[in-house]
């Protein structure tokens, strides 16, 4: 058996693909489960999707993405041919920016490692299951597969290992899904284009999101709930700066705010998916979560402690 968290981003997503830092959280109450034991034919089935793969076998063309990122993790298991049958459950909502596809991931990588007598290390639990991520997501970063795999509150920077944060105080933070995915590939690549057209300026935006990390890093270690909301802010204008944001994810950002968030944020690729406020109470957290109810299709708070996360369910 294995397992991987869903994660959310509380600042620092795009420019993280481009060596800048980030912060983000594990969702421990949203992961996926994996179990695997030794089979005639290697399958992967996703239970709540009732989604079917067989290795080396096509299926219907909407499950091809599914069938290839199993495949490329078989590979990496070279010295252990025998076929597997892998069954995954997972509570991490799909296409919401919060890591579902990760966390599958790392899943399915710690399942075959225990059915193959494997120790793995979580960061190399993460980095082995990247080659099933970069099917869905092109050129991730991987700070998704990194979360998923360590859990926690954390800052990540490519090519340097993760630290696990200092939190002062909780963070009650809520989390509301907009009805339109989060297409993560396409924002990735589209930041990309930007990117390559108008250096100067995309750069420049970067180089602000990675100091907002830096500065909200400090808040959190300090208690100052005020400045990391003004953080998460200011790094949400930086990402409508690139077009990420969307007006379903303006307005929700608005009203949370309205209703006494310190702060809101799109979280993840943008183009639809989720957004983050952060609440100075629980029960502050209750009246956004009540002004959210109508514009958002699943909307809950975590409480991120120093080492565990809660959910209370909407
Ligand atoms: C996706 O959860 C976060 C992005 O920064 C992409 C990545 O880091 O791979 C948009």
């Amino acid at each position: 058996m294995g397992y991987g968290f869903g994660k959310i981003i509380l600042l620092g997503e795009h420019a993280v693909v481009y060596g800048h830092p980030a912060i983000a959280a594990a969702l421990d109450s949203h992961r996926a489960e994996a179990t695997a034991c030794r089979s005639t034919d290697s399958v992967l089935t996703i239970e709540p999707w009732g989604k079917t793969v067989t290795a080396g076998a096509l299926g219907p063309p909407g499950d091809t993405a599914i069938r290839e990122a199993f495949e490329s993790l078989l590979r990496s298991y070279d010295n252990n041919t025998s076929p597997v049958f892998v069954s995954v459950n997972v509570n991490v909502p799909a296409g919401a920016g919060l890591g579902c596809s990760a966390a599958i991931g790392v899943a399915i990588v710690r399942a075959l490692d225990e059915l193959f007598h494997i120790d793995r290390a979580p960061a190399d639990v993460a980095a082995l299951s990247l080659g099933w991520e970069k099917v869905f997501h092109g050129n991730p970063s991987g700070v998704d597969s990194a979360v998923a795999a360590h859990g926690g509150l954390v800052r990540f920077a490519k090519g340097h290992s993760l630290a696990l944060l200092h939190i002062a105080r909780p963070l009650h933070i809520v989390i509301a899904l907009s009805n339109v995915g989060a297409r993560t590939k396409e924002m990735v690549a589209f930041v990309a284009k930007q990117l390559s057209r108008d250096e100067r300026r995309v750069v420049s935006v970067f180089g602000g999101i990675g100091s907002l990390v830096n500065k909200a890093q400090g808040a959190v270690e300090q208690g100052d709930l005020e400045t990391l909301g003004h953080c998460m802010d200011l790094n949400h204008a930086l990402l409508s700066s690139l077009l990420l944001s969307t007006p379903e994810l303006e307005l929700m950002c608005a009203e949370a705010r309205l209703a006494g968030a310190l702060g809101a944020k799109l979280t993840g690729s943008g183009g639809g998916g989720a957004i983050l406020a952060l609440a100075s109470s629980s029960s502050c957290a209750q009246s956004i979560e009540e002004r959210l109810a109508s514009l958002s299709r699943q909307c809950f708070t975590v409480v991120v402690h120093a080492s565990s996360h809660r959910k209370s369910p909407c």
